[in-house]
This record gives structure tokens, sequence and C-alpha cells, in this order.
């Protein structure tokens, strides 16, 4: 579909959703379109009236006789505004910087943020020692580790080199364990300690056992946090967003060192070949299967872009330590370029929302771009706009829903199973919602279709935000690359993560924005396309092992 008409119709599924007391009227549903402007009428009127501390007795007697169900589930409260009212006002700070011409704006703002760290910082824009990207004929099994936000998985990869009408890689056998807060807090060397602990388990499989018999299993590592890498086998441990604390007493060691004493004082057969950033991953493992790939985007709990850039896109301090003969081998670098650590202020326009999420994270300004878009921030945004609608608007008839006070209890997840509701009058939504925050009387149609509205402008914003992303740093290459936008040529980008691959229409409407702004920038129309890369930190992690054999 177009993308103009894709952007159109997703606002228009946003604004018709049936009214819930239209229900019955099956043959005219549009009837009761009245009631509404009538509804806020009386709200703003007594919430006016009541805001004057006039004739709080009349207010009271009068509240019971409105014509709403909501009114008398609250009738001894009154509200500063009306739901409409706060949802209009929603609409507007979130979706007003939206426009194409904006959006150009950010992308541009986002550039020039690029130029000192491109120069100097040891926390983004961190080269690799991958200088080539695979040919695809690598062939080999390997032990691949990837650490993410919520799971760490220990899988046993195939790599068969790419060909006509056959899987060029396969995942074996594969091991997921969680990592929930109790892993995430474990402090310094502990949370090394468990990881050891679950390659053991891992490789301790009989099938496993079978397919490498004796021998030591070569390892990658996929990392979805910043390293700086000193080799490709090792990198000193940089600061850990998410949530971890394993850089408590070990920030700066060696990432090698630290996974490897673990797994040596445990005897496990395993050497550590390769570290790369999870988003390197993506990258390495799409190029496998499509040599056209320059950039990885990752979208999930965290939120990074990788990219393929000229040596000299760097200034050479960044290469440091770097060996003569990779400095003069190397024509290019994959460049992790922790992206969630740009944009805040002066890039992007930020609600109170955005304020309040920042005043209370740990690391307040350390990944402001994450804040906005990833899937660990998508569900606290809404939260907070949630909690404010109860508080100041009579959601939920003024009721607080259980846990929904605490910091991060409404789940990314929850708001898209709300989004992606297809049943009739929102009842599989109003029962998850019930079952995850119980309230002393279930929601109503309209306190979820409010939460629905919310999410979706929420979620909207953080897909053309990404797209401004992308555009920043495409710009960033094709210049590079001593390109312009109309002899940059088509590039495919790899995307992985439950955002960008799940929730419901994000993709696509990132995709959208992207043609606005590579059209607008003079590039020939769809020159940038975004494929899902499935389960590729985990193939990129074999797939930089391989790299380095051949
Ligand atoms: C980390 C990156 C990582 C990304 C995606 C961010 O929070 O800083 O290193 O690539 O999440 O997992």
């Amino acid at each position: 579909m177009p993308s103009h008409l894709l952007l159109k119709r997703f606002k228009s599924r946003r604004m018709t959703l049936p009214d819930p007391d239209c229900a019955h009227n099956a043959s005219n549903p549009n009837l009761c379109w009245y009631k509404k402007p009538m509804f806020d009428f009386w709200q703003s009127l007594l919430a006016a009236l009541e805001r004057l501390a006039m004739l709080p007795s009349l207010i009271h007697s009068v509240l019971p006789s409105l014509p709403s169900r909501k009114r008398t589930r609250d009738a001894v409260r009154t509200y500063e505004r009306t739901l409409d009212d706060l949802l209009r006002e929603i609409q507007r700070l979130l979706e007003a910087p939206l426009d194409p011409a904006q959006l150009l704006h950010m992308s541009g703002k986002l550039h020039d943020q690029f130029a000192p760290k491109l120069h100097a910082s040891d926390m983004c824009m961190l080269p690799s020692y991958n200088h080539k990207l695979p040919t695809g004929l690598e062939h080999g099994t390997y032990l691949a580790l990837d650490v993410g936000g919520s799971n760490f998985r220990v899988a046993v990869v195939e790599l068969n080199g790419r060909q006509p009408a056959a899987k060029s890689m396969r995942i074996v056998n594969m091991k997921s364990y969680k990592i929930d807060n109790s892993v995430r807090y474990l402090r310094g060397t502990q949370f090394f300690d468990w990881m050891a602990e679950k390659i053991d388990m891992a490789i301790s499989d009989p099938q496993l056992k079978k397919i490498n018999g004796t021998s030591t299993f070569p390892m990658g590592l996929a990392w979805s946090f910043p390293v700086e890498q000193t080799s490709t086998r090792s990198g000193n441990l940089l600061a850990m967003g998410k949530g971890f604390r394993a850089t408590e007493g070990t920030l700066g060691q060696d990432l090698s060192e630290l996974i490897m004493a673990p797994c040596r004082k445990r005897n496990l057969p395993v050497r550590l070949d390769s570290i790369v950033n999870d988003s390197s991953a993506t990258l390495l493992s799409r190029a496998y299967e499509d040599p056209a790939t320059r950039f990885a985007v990752i979208l999930g709990t965290g939120f990074n872009i990788a990219v393929h850039l000229p040596t000299s896109a760097l200034s050479s301090t960044k290469y440091k330590g770097y060996p003569q003969k990779w400095r003069d081998e190397a024509t290019h670098v994959l460049v992790n370029t922790e992206l969630s650590m740009f944009g805040g202020k002066p890039v992007f326009p930020m609600t109170r929302w955005d304020e309040q999420l920042n005043d209370a994270h740990v690391r307040p300004d350390f990944q402001p771009f994450e804040h906005m878009i990833s899937g660990r921030y998508l569900g606290e945004l809404v939260r907070l706009i949630v909690s404010e609608a109860v508080r100041t608007a009579g959601l939920f008839g003024g009721e607080m829903p259980d846990k929904l006070n605490e910091a991060y209890s409404l789940d990314t997840g929850t708001i898209a199973a709300l989004e992606m509701d297809t049943s009739k009058n929102l009842t599989n939504g109003i029962a998850l919602f019930q079952t995850k925050h119980p309230l002393s009387r279930p929601p109503t149609y309209n306190d979820i279709h409010f939460i629905r509205q919310v999410s979706q402008l929420v979620a909207h914003r953080a897909a053309a935000f990404l797209a401004a992303g992308i555009h920043s740093l495409w710009n960033l290459r094709t210049a590079s690359e001593g390109l312009t936008p109309a002899t940059a040529g088509k590039m495919a980008i790899g995307c992985n993560g439950s955002i960008i691959e799940k929730y419901p229409l994000f993709r696509e409407l990132c995709q959208s924005h992207l043609d606005e702004l590579t059209a607008a920038s003079g590039a020939e129309p769809k020159s940038i396309s975004l494929e899902i890369a499935v389960e590729s930190a985990i193939f990129g992690a074999a797939v930089a092992v391989c790299c380095l054999e051949e």
C-alpha cells in the first residue's frame, strides 16, 4: 500500500472505532454521535463549576442524573477535564511533530550530533574489528551466545553457505534462559557466573554432546550493550543500560575474560572467539544472506543501529590500538552507533510524560532516543499518560487499577495485545486488562478504547522517530561514500527485535515515514526497505566467528 495511504488509513482506524453506547443500534452505528459532544459539554461545565468551588452541593446533586454509567460510578467526584479533552491534547502533542518537514528537521539535528561522536567518544559510534562483511560462502558449526535485555540464549548454529532454495543457516539446538530482575540485578562477576552456569546447562544437553564430541566449542557472543572492542575476540565492558548491574566493580574490564574465567572454573569445553554488539550481529547475519545489506536496526527491549561505513567516516583516534595490518587492509568498518544515546531535547520535542520518564529513570539522559521508542519504555509512557487520565479525567471512574501506580508495571506486550484486539466491543481487551490490572469493577469499553488510542499515538510517534533516526544515518553513510541521495541506490536494512517485528503496524508505519523522508531528500522511490531478520542476533554471533576463519 502506498505510504501516504497507510498513514491516512492508520489515522482513520484510530479515530472511527464504534462507541459502545451505540453498539446496540447495529442498524445505525452513527446514531449517537451527538451524545459525545453533549457529554463533553456537561463534563466541562461541571468541572469548571467545581473548580470555581461554587455550589458544590448543587453539582453533586446534579451528577447522578446524568445519562452515563460512569457518572453514577463516580458520583462524588469531578475532574479537571474530560477524557476527550485530554485525548485531544495527547494527540496534538504526540502527532504534531510527525509531518515530513519536522521529521527532516529532527534527522538533520541528529546528524549534527554525530560529528563530535565520530571524532571522539568511547560510548557511541564504536568501531568494531570487523571490516569485511561475510561472503555468504562461510561454513561451520558454532556455539552462539546472545545476551539480550530479557533473555540469555545459547544455541548451536550451523552455517551452510548462501544457496538458492535452501536455508543458509540453521539453529540446531537452542536454550533460552529468562533474565528477570533477580538476574538483572546481579552485581559484577555474579552475573558472569550466572552466564557460565547457563552455558554449562546448555552444553550438557545430550544432543549437543553428540554434535560436538570431545572438541572445544568455538563461541561467538552477541552482546546487547555497548562494548569497546580491543580485538575481534575481546572488548572492554562499558556502562550497561536496561537496568543491569553487571558493571558494578567490573566496568572497563575485559568482557571475554569476565565470561571465560567462570567457564574455565567449570571446565567447560568452550572458547570465546568473537564478541559483537547485537546490532552488528544482525547486520552480519543479514549480510550473509543478502550482500547488499549495510544497515541493521534492533528494536526490542533496547534500540540500536549498526552501519557499515568507510573507515574515513570516523576520526583516526577512534582506531587507537588497532594493529597496523588492520589499518592497512580496512576500507570499511562495522560501526555500533549506539543510536539510543543520541536525541534528547535538542532533537525531539519532549512531552511532560517523556520528562517524567526521564526524571524517574535510574540513568536519566543516558539513552534518550531509546526512552521514546523501545519496548522497555512504550508501555511506561502509556502508563504515565493513563495514570494522569485516571487522576485528572476520570478514566476507570477515577479508580487507579492495581499496580498501575508502579513504574514499568504496564507491559508493552499488554498494550500491543490491546491494539491487536479485534473482539466485539473489545471484550478480550477488557478481560486482559482486568487480569493484569484488576479494578473493583472491570474496565468499560471506553476505558480500553482510550488506552488503545493512547498506545497507537505513542507507538506511531516511535515509528516516525525511528524513521528520522534511520534517515539521518543513511545521510551520513551516503555522504561518507561520496554519494548523493539520488545516486545512493537501493538498500535493505535488516531489522530485529520484538517491537519492529511484532508491534502492530510498527514496521509499516516506520517504512511509510522513511519513504516520505527519502523521497523528500531526492532519493529514488522506495530506496530503503526494512526487512525482518529473524533470530539475527544469534545467527550473527555465529557468522562473526566464521568470518574470522575464512
Ligand atoms: C544497547 C545497545 C544494544 C541495544 C539493542 C541498547 O540499550 O545500548 O548496545 O545494541 O540496546 O539491544
